[in-house]
């Protein structure tokens, strides 16, 4: 937070890294991840050095905080979760000031790969990153909480999961007297809305997208970054204020990195540029 009250989120999502030694374990790269990685080049040192920039944009402006908001890996794999780790180590962020959610991405290798990395090469920031139901992390005067919406599917499908323990964890966080005078800042992977089909609901959404809508509509000092849809989204609730809000793939990033910007200031997340 700064003298004058705000604190500065920066937003990184879906850095998709690679492991730049994947013949470690077989030769080439597998058929999953060259199925994941259609239409984009499996360049892992780009991929690496795209996050690299992104983390030093976040630092360079001043961020008091850094989300991001999963697919931080490819397919999840032990050397993906390593080269990702050491990105964020080579950063000189303090992992304290980092949140890590997973994405659908971070879970296709096994269904416990998350937990695995946060008990290894993520540890230094599992204290700030998803973790049990309806965790807290403060950071920087404001409230987050991190979500993760993953569960282990084959590759063909991209879904995510928001319901039973889950949600009804988030729902007593927000309706917690001691928590409802600042914003509650909810980073997940998935958007909390239903998309355009069924069909794509089913392959991409979200499941408990409409009760999770409803918590939102329901609690005005909730607010959500998410990622997955590689593109900026900001979408309004209730009196017109935005609450919604997702951002760029750092794995599309070209010639220069794309961070996106909220300030934090009487009692809302307003959103405050793409820098790079
Ligand atoms: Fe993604």
């Amino acid at each position: 937070m700064d003298a004058a009250g705000v604190t500065r989120i920066a937003h990184l999502s879906d850095a998709h890294v690679l492991d730049p030694r994947p013949g470690r374990t077989r030769a080439g790269w597998s058929m999953r991840t060259r199925f994941l990685s259609l239409g984009r080049p499996l360049d892992a040192i780009g991929r690496r050095r795209k996050l690299g920039r992104a983390l030093e944009t976040a630092r360079r402006v001043g961020a008091h905080h850094v989300v991001l908001s999963g697919d931080l890996t490819e397919i999840g794999s032990p050397g993906e979760y390593e080269t990702f780790a050491e990105a964020l180590h080579d950063s000189g962020i303090a992992p304290e000031r980092i949140t890590l959610v997973p994405g659908n991405h971070d879970l296709y290798s096994a269904s416990d790969g998350w937990r695995w990395a946060l008990e290894g090469p993520l540890a230094a920031f599992a204290a700030t990153s998803a973790g049990e139901p309806g965790k807290v992390v403060e950071v920087a005067g404001v409230r987050f909480l991190p979500v993760d919406t993953t569960f282990h599917q084959p590759v063909t499908r991209s879904a995510g999961c928001m319901a039973g323990d889950g949600l009804e964890a988030i729902r007593r966080r927000a309706a917690d007297p001691g928590l409802a005078g600042s914003p509650l800042v909810l980073v997940q992977h998935h958007p909390p809305f239903e998309r355009g089909t069924s069909a794509w609901q089913w392959i991409d959404g979200l499941i408990g997208a409409r009760s999770m809508m409803s918590l939102l509509e329901s609690f005005r000092h909730l607010f959500v970054l998410h990622g997955h849809m590689h593109s900026i989204v900001d979408r309004a609730l209730g009196c017109g204020m935005q609450r919604i809000f997702g951002t760029t793939a750092v794995v599309d990033d070209i010639d220069s990195p794309r961070v996106r910007l909220y300030d934090v200031r009487d009692g809302r997340v307003e959103a405050a540029g793409l820098v790079s």
